[in-house]
């Protein structure tokens, strides 16, 4: 059910509302189990378990816009059927969130005479962008938060064939080797919706982290794949999430993150942990403007073409992207920019009706007589380009790997001048105290 009657039309006919992989096919293949409505009155009274997913965008002061939380809560507490109905909050919605919802709910309920009863439980959602039916079907684990026996049991039902994996596979999403069971964490309210808050900005942390460690890794000489790797491989603090980069873009990290630490001024505390990773954030993306300044003196006048928008690979979604950002801010300081982007064009396109960014419909397109490139979203199809070919039709063959994407050496054989984020410097060496030092301590 969606308020959107443009969304459910669509949706109806077959047609997604956003690029997903495998959204369409998931959908053809529910067949008559999936219908879609704007009605309340049509999608609520039959229901046993009702999913609030609607947005919360990014409000005042670092907390979101509940708005559309609360029509949902008091459209659903109004349209509850006569049996005992389990409401489950799966937008990010600050803690204390389910204590609100169950009382709006229960205003409306009360006011609709129903005799049913319901119960409110918090279930973050965990999935990615980009690989969200993957994460949907085979989750770390599955986290539920209600304070009654009841509803746990009914959505420990919903979940128990992913829990147990024992669902048929998907042909297109194929179960991945080994996987014999997800986790389930069934805890209370308050401790469901801070561990989404929790786990968001945690890998927030792991991101701006190894940003940072790229600036000084950047001095000393070092190669931040390699510290990422060699750092990554213990246990205790993984691989995923240390990817070197323009820092986080979304929907998700900057907005959760900001809502934590507000959440957290209101109980007066401070989250310096997190609001520095917040500034590590916005200060990689400053960095793509210093890099290019460093590499072409001025910015006033020159032609910078911008390869992906979307904020990360796979998605169409623009929210908070890096790449727009930065389009932005170029052309602020009198750059002229060229974008593509292999998905989110058209979005691009329709969200900005008045921006100055020339949309290319190829790669190749936005390199003619461009001053320098950025790559500025790791779509796969950017590593193949016939980098000699576009080297060949710009002004001067320079690239700044903002995601460390590429393949330095190859861009290099191919006439570039190679410019990353976190970039190794030539000749960069430890100072000689600083070795003897490092000696002495180790
Ligand atoms: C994120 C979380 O990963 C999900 O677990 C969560 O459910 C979701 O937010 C949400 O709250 O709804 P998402 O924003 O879709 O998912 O995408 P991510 O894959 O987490 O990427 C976020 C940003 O971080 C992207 O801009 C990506 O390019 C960047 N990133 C990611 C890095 O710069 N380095 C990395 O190593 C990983």
């Amino acid at each position: 059910m969606d308020v959107d009657p443009e969304k459910v039309r669509a949706l109806k006919r077959g047609e997604m509302p956003f690029y997903e992989p495998h959204l369409a096919e998931v959908v053809a293949d529910a067949g008559q189990n999936l219908k879609f409505t704007t009605e309340y009155s049509e999608a609520i009274p039959q229901a046993h378990v009702i999913f609030i997913a609607v947005g919360t965008p990014p409000g005042q002061n670092g907390n979101p816009d509940l708005r559309y939380l609360e029509s949902a809560a008091r459209s659903i507490g109004e349209n509850l059927g006569s049996h005992f109905t389990v409401i489950v909050n799966k937008s990010t919605v600050p803690i204390g969130s389910g204590v609100w919802v169950d009382s709006l709910l229960r205003d409306a309920f009360e006011r609709n005479g129903s005799r049913g009863g319901f119960a409110v439980a918090s279930n973050p959602e965990f999935l990615r962008e980009g690989s969200a039916l993957h994460d949907s079907l085979y989750p770390d684990r599955v986290v539920i938060g209600t304070a009654e026996t009841t509803t746990a049991e009914v959505l420990y039902t919903l979940y128990r064939p992913i829990l147990e994996q024992s669902f048929v596979a998907p042909r297109y999403l194929p179960r991945p080797e080994g996987l014999q069971a997800a986790p389930l964490i069934s805890t209370d309210l308050a401790s469901a919706e801070l561990i989404k808050y929790a786990a968001n900005a945690f890998l927030s942390l792991k991101i701006s982290y190894i940003n940072e460690i790229g600036i000084l890794a950047e001095k000393v000489g070092a190669d931040i794949a390699q510290v990422a790797k060699g750092i990554g491989l213990d246990a205790r603090i993984g691989t995923r999430f240390l990817q070197a980069g323009i820092g986080w873009g979304g929907s998700c990290f900057g907005k959760d993150t900001a809502a934590l630490a507000a959440t957290a001024s209101d109980y007066g505390l401070d989250m310096p942990i997190v609001k520095a990773a917040r500034e590590v954030n916005s200060r990689q993306r400053q960095r793509v403007l210093e890099k290019l300044l460093s590499e072409l003196h001025t910015l006033k006048g020159r032609t910078i073409g911008v390869l992906g928008l979307a904020f990360k690979p796979n998605t169409d979604d623009l929210r908070d992207a890096p790449a727009v950002d930065v389009a932005k801010r170029l052309i602020e300081r009198g750059a002229r920019v060229k974008a593509h982007d292999p998905i989110a064009m058209e979005r691009f396109r329709k969200e900005n009706p008045n921006s100055e960014v020339i949309c290319c419909s190829t790669a190749e397109e936005v390199a003619v007589g461009a001053d320098a490139l950025v790559l500025a979203t790791e779509w796969p199809q950017y590593r193949d380009l016939n980098w000699e070919q576009v080297g060949s039709t710009m002004r001067s063959a320079i690239i700044l790997d903002a995601r460390l994407a590429l393949d330095r050496a190859r861009i290099t054989r191919a006439g570039f001048r190679y410019a990353g984020l976190a970039e190794r410097t030539k000749g960069a060496v430890m100072k000689e105290r600083d070795v003897s030092a490092a000696t002495i301590s180790g």
